[in-house]
């Protein structure tokens, strides 16, 4: 009786032995910034990934909320380290230390957050920089190994460095290159990288190449065919992010590491804010490149062997980012700011469609509006005003609120504005030009928000206070209470 199971095991564990090498998957994760006007609770986002089946998160910076959410969820983490910080991190060992301790340490461990990765430094070598943050990549790297090392953490967390695809460049991918000025730390970036088992992390960004370039040709920009391919030698290419890959895997050829594993660390497409940025291309380049990747197809030059990794950007849009990119930059999120899913997508996690976030705690059902029988001759200043503090970005052309009218604008500017100031009655005045309503003035696709709070009714500054008060009964009851 033994006999046909030992086959059977024999057959499974000789399966497995072939099938693995070859079985390279793609994973998707996705970006998690917070530079919002109305945060959700960590905990609730936390929720929404699980719920979505989402195991890899990116942070921008080492949020401890964020990183206490995460811990026990099981979800693989990359935590960032800002540019800002590489100044001191480069100069001193004894601050990476403390970095490593403070931001890494001590959430790891059974029952904490699962750091897989530290990003050191977020597209320090991208061109508008000027070189500012280029020479303090590897010492920082160098330091922060070292702290890992001391904390017994190497082996389990590596370290990486995002970069903008703009490091390499090339009319076509098979002669892709560094940019000149960066070919001596590239050289040994890409070393460090690989005697630590680090992959290589590179944004691209196809709808920027879009945006920011009036010849390019728009379908090449998604994954649906063109008439545009690009033929390089015998490879044809039909979307730019395999010419972008393609680029990065000749660039790093060049150096001698052809085999250097690639995640995506930040890839995506905006539903609002410019003209090429709506929720029908947005759905349909996310889809788009999920479905390729998980295709395990891989690129011309490195067949079967698509990215470690892909990083969507981004999870949720973020309300108070810079708008000097462009008005979309406030728009990249699969979810709304307040963790409704924004379209169909099948994130090819387990779930059909995404699943928007529970137990979101907003604000009342209020908005602030334009006071229909106030002349609003001298509005203009209070609308400039508001939208120089919260988020009028839809208002412009190719937004999705372009088309509300003059008294829309300026409903829509106040309602922006007294939301970020959580509904105080105050932020609605304007001169006696607002008044609140209870009845949603959104029009179409042009949403007037409601704000959330991320305050739940246990905020630690209360919990804080209430275990002050317990202390002070406690001593009161002692007898010992001086004043
Ligand atoms: C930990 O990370 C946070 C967020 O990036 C930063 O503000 C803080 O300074 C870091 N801690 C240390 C000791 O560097
Ligand atoms: C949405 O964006 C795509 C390309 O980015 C563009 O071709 C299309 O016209 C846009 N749709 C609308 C309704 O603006
Ligand atoms: C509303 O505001 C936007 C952005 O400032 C502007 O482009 C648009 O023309 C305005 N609409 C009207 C009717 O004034």
């Amino acid at each position: 009786m033994l006999e046909p199971r030992l086959t059977t095991l024999l057959f499974f564990l000789s399966w497995v032995i072939v099938a693995c090498p070859i079985a390279v998957k793609s994973a998707i994760g996705v970006n998690w910034g917070a530079i919002s006007f109305h945060r959700l609770k960590p905990t609730t986002v936390v929720d929404l990934l699980r719920e979505n089946k989402i195991q890899k998160v990116k942070l921008f910076e080492a949020d401890s909320d964020v990183l206490k959410a995460l811990m026990g969820s099981g979800i693989q983490v990359m935590v960032g380290i800002p540019n800002e910080m590489l100044p001191l991190l480069s100069s001193s060992s004894s601050a990476a230390d403390f970095w490593v301790h403070q931001n890494v340490s001590s959430y790891m461990g059974k029952g904490g957050a699962d750091i897989r990765y530290v990003a050191v430094g977020n597209e320090p070598f991208l061109s508008s920089y000027n070189g500012q943050f280029q020479n303090l990549v590897m010492p920082a790297l160098l330091n922060i190994q070292q702290s890992l090392v001391k904390a017994n953490l190497a082996g389990y967390v590596k370290l990486v460095v995002p970069c903008n695809a703009d490091a390499y460049e090339s009319a076509l991918p098979s002669q892709g290159a560094f940019r000149p000025e960066l070919t001596q730390i590239m050289t040994q970036l890409v070393q460090f990288l690989n005697s630590n088992g680090s992959p290589f992390v590179v944004n691209i960004y196809p709808f920027l190449s879009l945006y920011g370039n009036a010849d390019f040709p728009q379908e090449y920009a998604f994954f649906e065919g063109t008439t545009h391919s690009v033929t390089d030698g015998a490879n044809v290419y039909t979307n730019a992010f395999d010419g972008n890959y393609d680029t990065l895997v000749a660039a790093l050829s060049k150096l001698g590491y052809s085999q250097m594993p690639i995640v995506i660390g930040e890839i995506g497409w905006p539903s609002d804010g410019a003209v090429g940025a709506n929720i029908t291309a947005a759905r349909v380049f996310n889809q788009g490149l999920i479905n390729h990747v998980l295709g395990n197809k891989g690129t011309p030059l490195r067949p079967e062997t698509p990215p470690m990794d892909v990083y969507l950007f981004s999870l949720l849009d973020e309300g108070a980012k810079s708008t000097l990119p462009g008005n979309f930059e406030r728009h990249w999120g699969i979810f709304s700011f307040d963790g409704q899913a924004k379209y169909a997508l099948n994130l090819g996690l387990g779930n059909k469609e995404l699943k928007n976030a529970k137990n979101v705690q907003y604000l009342p059902s209020r908005w602030c509006v334009a006071n229909p029988t106030s002349d609003l001759a001298n509005v203009v200043n209070h609308m400039r005003l508001a939208c120089s503090i919260a988020d009028c970005t839809t208002l412009n052309y190719g937004g999705s609120c372009n088309e509300i009218g003059e008294k829309g604008n300026i409903s829509y500017a106040f309602n922006s504005y007294y939301q970020l100031q959580m509904q105080d009655s105050r932020s609605c005045d304007f001169d006696g030009l607002g008044m609140v309503t209870f009845l949603d003035p959104s029009v179409g696709d042009c949403r007037f928000l409601v704000g959330v709070t991320d305050k739940g009714s246990h905020s630690s500054t209360s919990r804080t206070t209430y275990l002050w008060w317990v202390l002070v009964l406690i001593l009161v009851l002692h007898g010992t209470f001086w004043l």
